[in-house]
C-alpha cells in the first residue's frame, strides 16, 4: 500500500510508519521537523498550514504514485486550567488536532477515493470517552475530530474509503515531555497540579506505541476494517463501558479521585 503517515517523526506516528514500512508498504511520513524512521521518506510539513497542507499532498501522491491510506497522528497536547490557559496555547491545540487535521483529511479524500478502496485511520483518543481534568481543550480537539470521522462515513463509504477511529489510552510517548501547561492561577493550582503529575505518570506507565502501530496495520490490511478500536490496559479501556451503566456524577467522581483532586 502507498501510505502517508502525519507525526512520524515521534511516537505513535514514528511506531506506526515504521512497522508499515518494514512489512513492506510504501510509507511516507510528515511532520514539522521533517524526520521519519528508517525506511520512511520524510517530509516537512507543519498541518495546520492549509496551502502547505494541499501541495505537500500533492507532492506526496506523485511521488508514492497514488495514496491507498493516511493515517493521521500528527498532534500536540494542551494542559492547564481554560481560564489561564493563553489564546496562542488554545489555538496551539485546536488549530494543530482539529482544524489541521480537518485539513489534512479534506485534502487526502480525493486521492484516497481515487485508488482501490483507501482506508482513513485516525489516531484519536480514549479522553474522548472519559473527559481529562484540566485537559479540556484536548479532549475538545479529540472529540470534534471523532464527530467528523463518525459523521464523514456516510460520505467515504460509498465512494469507497472505510473510517477507523483509534483511540489509545495512555501511551509512553513524547507527547508528556512536549505538552505545554498553562501556569494555573491560584483558584486551580493545587488541583490542576496534581490532576497533570497524575496524567503523566498515568503515560510514563503507559503501553508501548509499538502496541498503536499494530492495531494501525491490521485494520489497514483487514477486508474489513473496524469503524474503531481502543487500544489500552484494561482499566483505561474499562472506563467507557463503566460511564455507560454509571450515574454520570459518580463516574465523574471516580475519575476526579483517580487524579488526586
Ligand atoms: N501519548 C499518549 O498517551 C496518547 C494517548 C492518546 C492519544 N494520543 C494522540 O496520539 C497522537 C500522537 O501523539 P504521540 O503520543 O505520538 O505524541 P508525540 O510523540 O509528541 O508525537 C506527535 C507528533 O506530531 C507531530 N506534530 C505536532 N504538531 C504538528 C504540526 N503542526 N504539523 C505536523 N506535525 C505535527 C510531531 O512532530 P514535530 O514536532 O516534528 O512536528 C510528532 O511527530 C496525538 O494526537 C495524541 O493526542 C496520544
Amino acid at each position: 500500500m502507498k501510505i502517508l503517515v502525519t507525526g512520524a517523526s515521534s511516537g505513535i506516528g514514528a511506531a506506526c510508519a515504521l512497522r508499515l514500512a518494514k512489512a513492506g508498504h510504501r510509507v511516507v511520513g510528515v511532520s514539522r521537523s521533517g524526520t521519519a524512521p528508517e525506511g520512511v521518506s520524510g517530509r516537512v510539513l507543519d498541518i495546520r498550514e492549509p496551502e502547505a497542507v494541499e501541495a505537500r499532498l500533492q507532492e506526496i501522491v506523485e511521488e508514492l504514485s497514488g495514496l491507498d491510506a493516511l493515517v493521521n497522528s500528527a498532534g500536540v497536547a494542551v494542559g492547564g486550567p481554560l481560564e489561564d490557559t493563553p489564546i496562542h496555547l488554545v489555538r496551539a491545540q485546536l488549530e494543530t488536532n482539529l482544524f489541521g487535521a480537518t485539513c489534512l483529511i479534506r485534502a487526502a479524500v480525493p486521492y484516497l477515493r481515487n485508488g482501490s478502496g483507501g482506508r482513513l485511520i485516525h489516531i484519536s483518543s480514549l479522553a474522548v470517552a472519559v473527559p481529562l481534568p484540566f485537559q479540556a481543550l484536548y479532549c475538545a480537539a479529540h472529540a470534534g475530530l471523532n464527530g467528523l470521522c463518525e459523521a464523514l462515513r456516510h460520505e467515504l463509504e460509498p465512494v469507497g474509503v472505510r473510517v477507523t477511529v483509534v483511540s489509545p489510552g495512555s501511551v509512553r510517548t513524547g507527547l508528556t515531555a512536549n505538552r505545554q501547561t498553562a501556569s494555573a492561577g491560584v483558584s486551580y493550582a493545587t488541583a490542576a497540579g496534581k490532576a497533570l503529575a497524575a496524567n503523566d505518570r498515568d503515560e510514563e506507565s503507559g503501553i508501548s506505541a509499538e502496541r498503536i502501530a499494530s492495531a494501525v496495520e491490521k485494520a489497514l490490511t483487514a477486508r474489513v476494517p473496524p469503524e474503531r478500536l481502543d487500544v489500552a490496559h484494561w482499566h483505561e479501556k474499562a472506563s467507557g463501558p463503566l460511564r455507560r451503566v454509571l450515574p454520570e456524577w459518580l463516574f465523574r467522581r471516580i475519575i476526579a479521585s483517580h487524579y488526586g483532586i
